[in-house]
């Protein structure tokens, strides 16, 4: 299985760039350059897009996989420019899974892919100053449990929550991210409450999940109202515990008691709509 690790393929590596899901994400503050100051609770699904990096004469990326078609691969690709950030030329094949520009990392976990293979590939330290690269790219260099505070760059690793069963659903509709905050009204919101004492229960964590929210669900749903559905369809599946949406959208998660419970609810919503992207997932 491909890890965030990665696994030797010749003079490579594969790569996993797991799916990012915001538990719950507070839009504390508007700074002055107009990015916001935020409080979130990320977690890792244990699949996402694959990538196999290998070193090469100059930079080189080819995109593919069933999310792949029309993904633009040039040189603005946060790829590309993620690996410009290092002094270690490499050629990327990017196995498109996750669907793009839809609030589970997408971009910047395959940023953060290329960067820790490098690192691997060629024995030196992460590059500094990858937060210019995309807010998400460092908590996606870590892809494990985390609190997320500044704009995206001041990370506390969490240890001892319990995995949890989830479905993740996007409906097809790419969400851009700057609109989305844009369209926040208010502006300043409380941070997250104090995270549960840890190890906690699966329990424990679900009610202090659902004291919190995800301040740019309503500004997203402005823009992109199926958003309200795919809350509306996860929380009426069986067994749904909390139903919310990730990052600015559109891609929501439910949570279940247990994978099965997540499998079947699954199966559920994507036999009632075939043309959203469905499916079960492990966070943690
Ligand atoms: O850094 P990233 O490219 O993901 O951010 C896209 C846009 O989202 C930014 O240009 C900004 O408009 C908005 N943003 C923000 N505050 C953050 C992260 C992103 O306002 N913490």
């Amino acid at each position: 299985m491909t890890t965030i690790e990665g696994t030797p393929r010749g003079a490579g590596l594969e790569i996993l760039a797991p799916a990012k899901v915001n538990l719950a994400l507070h839009v504390t503050a508007r700074r002055a350059d107009g990015y916001h100051e935020l409080d979130s609770l990320t977690l890792f699904a244990e699949s996402g897009d694959l990538l196999t990096v290998t070193p090469a004469a100059e930079n080189a990326l080819e995109i593919g996989g069933p999310r792949g078609a029309g993904l633009p691969a040039g040189d603005d690709n946060l790829c590309l420019r993620a690996a410009r950030m290092t002094d270690f030329p490499v050629s990327v094949r990017l196995d498109k899974r996750l669907p793009a520009e839809a609030g589970l990392g997408g971009g910047s976990a395959d940023a953060a892919a290329v960067l820790r293979a490098i690192a691997r590939l060629s024995g030196s330290p992460l590059p500094a100053g990858t937060e210019r690269l995309g807010a998400d790219v460092p908590v996606c260099l870590a892809s494990r449990a985390t609190r997320m505070q500044g704009i995206g760059e001041r990370l506390s690793p969490v240890h001892g929550l319990p995995p949890l069963a989830a479905v993740l659903v996007n409906p097809g509709v790419p969400v851009a991210t700057p609109p989305v905050f844009k369209a926040l009204v208010c502006r300043d919101n409380p941070p997250l409450e104090a995270l549960p004492e840890t190890p906690c229960d699966t329990a424990t964590l679900i009610a202090w999940l659902a004291r919190q929210r995800n301040d740019l669900e309503a500004p997203a749903i402005t823009i992109a109202p199926v958003i309200a559905t795919v809350i509306d369809t996860l929380a009426a599946s069986p067994a749904c515990q909390l139903a919310r949406m990730s990052g600015s959208g559109a891609s929501c998660f439910g949570l279940y008691p247990d994978r099965a419970a997540s499998e079947a609810a699954a199966a559920k919503i994507s036999a009632k709509h075939p043309e959203w992207w469905v499916k079960p997932a492990i966070l943690r």
